[in-house]
């Protein structure tokens, strides 16, 4: 069965291109034109493994200017509930997926006057895509990119072709690290900086920018939490009278997906903010996994992101 709002598309290139990355081109089934979209934006990908159906987001990092198909990268993960897994190991070219249409969440401002873009790993992916809108040179722009070792470098050759100077690496193997203080002490008004990558490099970019006195509104950053695992945990939904029962290595979301109970979703990935659900009674412990609620918002406990949160204890009651 596919579901109503996606769209049927068919792999036709598959290259490992670090240890741990594959490159994944796909087109639309139908051989038409894909939805249009612009850099930074993701899809998300249904997986549909035995009786498990995993939905992950991974970011655009093809041409917006080129419809006939899209690419995405896939790190493999260690502590992988399956979506990655199955990404590197069931994936063939010829394999048919489903995706969601290109959601937005980490698009280049419009009326910066210089861009800052900082990646770390596979977070060099939505800088791909963003890097075409940027190609005119209308607005300066660099990109900072850190990885481990050469070898783990993605898209280098690509970036160095099209961006020469413009790409900034740093090899940790190397002992090599990009001067926070330096680089955001020193530029321009109206600059705006734009980090992806793990949650510590993350952290360093906006507290660094905070420190030195960038607005919030030019700070820019894209994490897609991954669903951790957990204990198993009990949920009921109060306006579907369902009982619905978490097991380790599934989320919330997922489970309550699997009982027939649709929840909003634009990310996934802990992110939007789309997927809040009121809590009504709670005997435990939420555990919020999430990048969206405030610790004020945490400390009502009145609301949860099924996506990646989960709970501890007993007599969870969910607004669903
Ligand atoms: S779907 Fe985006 S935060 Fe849950």
């Amino acid at each position: 069965m596919i579901d109503a709002q996606t769209l049927a598309v068919v792999v036709t290139a598959i290259e490992q291109i670090t240890p741990l990355i594959k490159h994944f081109q796909m087109t639309a089934a139908d051989g038409g034109a894909l939805p249009a979209f612009s850099g930074g934006s993701h899809i998300i990908v249904v997986m549909r493994g035995g009786s498990r159906i995993h939905r992950n987001p991974y970011s655009l990092l093809s041409s917006p200017h080129h419809l006939d198909s899209y690419e995405i990268g896939v790190r493999r993960m260690e502590e992988s509930r399956g979506g990655s897994h199955f990404m590197h190991d069931q994936v063939r070219v010829g394999t048919p997926l489903e995706i969601a249409h290109p959601v937005n969440l980490f698009s280049l401002d419009k009326i910066a006057r210089k861009h800052v873009l900082i990646a770390g790993g596979i977070g060099i992916t939505p800088f791909l895509a963003q890097l075409e809108d940027l190609h005119d040179g209308a607005v300066p722009y660099e990109l900072h990119y850190s990885v481990r070792s050469p070898e783990h470098a993605a898209f280098l050759g690509r970036l160095r072709a099209r961006e020469g100077e413009r790409v900034h690496m740093y090899y940790d193997s190397e002992n090599q690290a990009v001067d926070f203080d330096g680089l955001l002490s020193a530029q321009p008004l109206g600059t705006h900086v734009y980090v992806c990558g793990p949650a510590g490099l993350i952290n360093r970019v906006t507290a660094t920018a905070r420190e030195w006195g960038w607005p919030d509104s030019h700070i820019h950053w894209e994490q897609f939490a991954a669903p951790p695992v957990g204990e198993a945990f009990d949920v009921f939904l109060a306006r579907s009278q369902l009982a619905v029962h978490v097991p380790p290595d599934q989320s919330l979301m997922e489970s309550i997906e699997a009982a027939g109970v649709e929840v909003p979703y634009l990310c996934r990935g802990g992110v939007c903010g789309f997927c809040q659900t009121r809590v009504l009674e709670s005997g435990g412990e939420l555990l919020h996994n999430d990048h969206y609620l405030s610790e004020a918002d945490r400390a009502k406990g009145n609301c949860i992101m099924p996506c990646v949160s989960r709970a501890r204890g007993s007599k969870l009651v969910l607004d669903l």
